[in-house]
């Protein structure tokens, strides 16, 4: 085995011992040996701008001085406790500061683990058993949350269709699915079945998909007045479209959020965030045996984890950096308008500054099956000849981020120009 070894070597090592060669998130041949602010480089020294910012949580940029500092002295004190710390107890307070919704915080590791405690809370808070979740919405990879998400097959709302192998009939059973901003089929169904949902999951703004406005307030009127329980899932959009979330964009407060990414600063921590009455079943002494809702997890609270959140919210917190990230996204977003109309290609901008895409169809976008509906080859040539311009982003995403500097937009200017044309029709 070769002492330095090239992608590719990485790439077959990966091959023989990963399924898929990969860890299951992003294309395998990418192979990340550092980041710095708003640029990666790869094993073969290949630099990338960098629109995938660790899927969401290095909105500050990679290695952030302050954040690397501030880790690095959580660590010479211990990496981890498994008990209280004040650390954790202080990000705890900074997130029931900012999100309205939040009176108490529990502490997990992943945005699946938040989710799929939030839907038990609410399960165990209603004493039913149903759950309604939007189609295309993302809630992480729990048996519930793995319902409509990408379905290929079209069945009739509300029945739910599993994405994955190996998840119980019964689960399947539990969820209910509604097409994203359809008022009269949400309205519809929570009259009908009401009495049987324990919640509505929803993303603030559906992948990238916005709310039509005066949608989330039917939800949050409408749930309420039977007594379900409204999750905002805010693990991408909390402290991203606005320090308070998306409960803070839209001015809807939910009765629990859920929170990951940016809250870890770039380490394993996610949190549920909820009033003190729904929180209440985590604790046995104020519901019983009966209501308590049993959740326990190594690492929750972990003190670096802890402090790169806290030390990436107080960043996030000072003057201009919403304004920042708000003006980056911007231009990109304009960018991306400008040089696929002027190559006369069919196309939406869908999403807000921070995090937006292209969907290749004429059609306006409001709901899962009208992204579904954009041309895949067309974006599959579009993202091909950015990478090739040195542009690193999802398949179906940029996200943006507050690092990003003037040669890293006006290189993705060019790129996006390069791409538009790769797939302007003949
Ligand atoms: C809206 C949403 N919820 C939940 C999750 C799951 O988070 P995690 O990957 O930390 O489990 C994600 C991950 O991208 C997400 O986008």
């Amino acid at each position: 085995m070769s002492s330095n070894p090239t992608l590719q070597d990485w790439r077959d090592r990966a091959g023989k011992v990963l399924p898929a060669a990969g860890f299951g998130n992003f294309d395998p041949g990418v192979v990340i040996a550092r980041g710095e602010g708003a640029r990666v480089w790869d094993e073969d020294g290949t630099e990338y701008v960098d629109y995938l910012i660790g899927s969401g949580p290095m909105l500050v940029g990679h290695g952030h001085p302050e954040v690397l500092q501030a880790v690095q002295e959580q660590i010479k004190a211990g990496f981890t406790f498994f008990a209280n710390n004040a650390q954790g107890i202080q990000l705890a307070e900074e997130i029931a500061g900012a999100m309205a919704c939040a009176g108490q915080v529990r502490f997990v590791s992943t945005g699946s683990e938040a989710d799929m405690y939030a839907m038990r809370l609410a399960r165990a808070h209603t004493g039913r058993e149903k759950i309604l979740k939007f189609e295309g919405g993302y809630h992480g990879m729990s048996g519930d949350s793995l319902m409509s998400l990408a379905p290929e097959k079209r069945v009739n709302f509300p029945l739910a269709v599993p994405d994955s192998a190996g998840i119980p009939e019964v689960v399947r059973d539990g969820m209910l699915v509604a097409p994203f901003n359809d008022f009269d089929f949400v309205r519809g169904i929570l009259e009908e079945r009401g009495h049987e949902i324990a919640a509505v999951i929803v993303e603030p703004l559906q992948r990238l998909i916005p709310p039509e406005p005066g949608f989330h307030e039917m939800l949050r009127e409408e749930t309420a007045k039977r007594g379900i329980v409204l999750i905002f899932d805010e693990v991408v959009t909390g402290f991203r479209l606005a320090y308070g979330g998306g409960q803070e964009k839209y001015g809807v407060t939910p009765d629990i959020c859920t929170l990951g990414k940016v809250i870890g600063g770039g380490f394993p921590l996610a949190a549920i965030a909820g009033s003190e009455e729904i929180m209440a079943h985590f604790d046995k002494a104020k519901v019983g045996a009966e209501g308590f809702t049993f959740q326990i997890g190594t690492l929750s609270g972990n003190p670096v984890a802890s402090v790169a959140g806290l030390k990436t919210l107080e960043i996030l917190k000072r003057p201009g950096a919403y304004e920042k990230i708000h003006a980056n996204g911007t231009r990109i977003m304009t960018a991306l308008g400008r040089e696929l109309g002027a190559a006369g290609v069919a196309h939406q901008v869908v999403g807000e500054p921070v995090m937006f895409d292209v969907v290749f169809t004429d059609k306006p976008v409001k709901n899962y099956r009208d992204g579904a509906d954009g041309n895949p080859q067309q974006a599959d040539i579009f993202n091909a000849v950015l990478r090739q311009h040195g542009i690193l982003k999802p398949p179906s995403k940029f996200y943006i981020s507050l690092a990003l500097t003037e040669a890293d937009l006006v290189q993705t200017e060019e790129a996006i120009a390069a791409a538009a044309k790769a797939v302007a029709p003949a």
